[in-house]
């Protein structure tokens, strides 16, 4: 079962699509066009982006990533005995990698275990899966590993091109919570045509808690999630020459514990103008940018989320506090 191919990057660029610039350039000025002004937290991950990130994983108030760190080290046999199931050899597909850390876990055991799989981790930043491609053949000798650059449903196309072994899919870390309640519903179903019965889910939400503690992770102390947000902006000049201010923005996080959705903005200090390409764009004062969410669930709406999407929900494995949730889902 030894890998004796090189890694390979895939970047899903042989498809006739708008390149990954155009794509963001576009976004951007959709979003600061329209009304209210909004920006998609999927470009907040450049290079920048990514260690700022790491930054606040690391960072007191964050609790997310420790959580699912403690369930998935705790927890490690249990997850893989799941997900191995008759032993049939199976594709590992991991929607928004990361740095792998929380899968590092799993993929050491199943290794051990000499579980019968290839791991494809997909993310949209190229430096995250370049990252992997090139340590986890160090880490995890001789690892069956293929690293796909994109968006996720084109990724997983492109997975599911490359065998038609059985899947299982992770999406960890509550990345699910940066989509609305809707969106969730639709991505879920709209996962499951990209599946066969008996395929898997593996899914990590972030659960509700005390408001408290989930306004202080998306606003700690240090700033980090401000520069997190306000990165985006600074992005947007490095690549496209534009002339935001940022210290004419202000972080705004909020948290409504009746809808679960966990928000952040940035709100224009002044009245002022920027100029992104060819286009200029008007913020009056007190006008925000709308740039992320962050959505906190219950566990009934993950098993309705389950159902409506033709899953079947079979584990639920949490942290000591209960504060967060990874899901086995099996296609129905
Ligand atoms: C990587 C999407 C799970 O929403 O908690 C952290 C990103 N934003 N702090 C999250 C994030 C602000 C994070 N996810």
């Amino acid at each position: 079962m030894k890998n004796t191919e090189p890694t390979l990057m895939q970047t899903g660029t042989d498809r006739p699509a708008k390149s990954k610039t155009d794509q963001f350039y576009d976004d951007v000025l959709t979003g600061l066009q329209s009304a209210p002004k909004y920006l998609n937290s999927k470009y907040f991950y450049d290079a920048n982006g990514d260690k700022l990130f790491q930054e606040l994983m690391n960072c007191e108030e964050y609790y997310p990533t420790n959580c699912e760190l403690e369930i998935f080290s705790e927890r490690t046999a249990e997850i893989c005995k799941a997900v191995i199931g008759d032993g049939d050899a199976f594709d590992l597909i991991e929607l928004g990698a990361g740095d792998a850390t929380k899968s590092t876990y799993l993929l050491q055991y199943l290794m051990e275990q000499q579980a019968d799989f290839t791991y494809l981790p997909i993310d949209i930043s190229e430096n995250v899966i370049s990252y992997l491609n090139v340590t986890l053949p160090v880490t995890l000798t001789g690892i069956q590993i293929t690293g796909l650059n994109g968006e996720y449903f084109d990724m997983l196309e492109k997975a599911a091109s490359l065998s038609n072994k059985r899947k299982v899919v992770m999406f960890l870390g509550s990345n699910i919570g940066n989509m609305l309640v809707d969106e969730a519903e639709s991505f879920c179903r709209e996962l499951r045509e990209h599946l066969s019965a008996g395929d898997m889910m593996l899914i990590g939400f972030d659960l509700k808690k005390n408001p408290k503690t989930i306004l202080a992770a998306y606003n700690d102390k240090g700033g980090i999630t401000k520069q997190f947000n306000l990165n985006l902006l600074e992005r947007i000049n490095r690549e496209f020459g534009a002339d935001f201010d940022t210290s004419k923005f202000e972080h705004y996080p909020t948290y409504d514990p009746e809808t679960g959705a966990c928000k952040s903005y940035l709100v224009s200090i002044c009245d002022q103008e920027v100029k992104i390409g060819t286009e200029t764009i008007r913020f009056l004062r007190d006008e925000y940018i709308f740039m992320e969410i962050s959505q906190k669930f219950t566990i009934a709406q993950t098993d309705k989320m389950a159902k409506n999407g033709s899953f079947k929900p079979v584990y639920h494995f949490f942290d000591s506090r209960k504060w967060f949730t990874d899901v086995i889902w099996i296609a129905e």
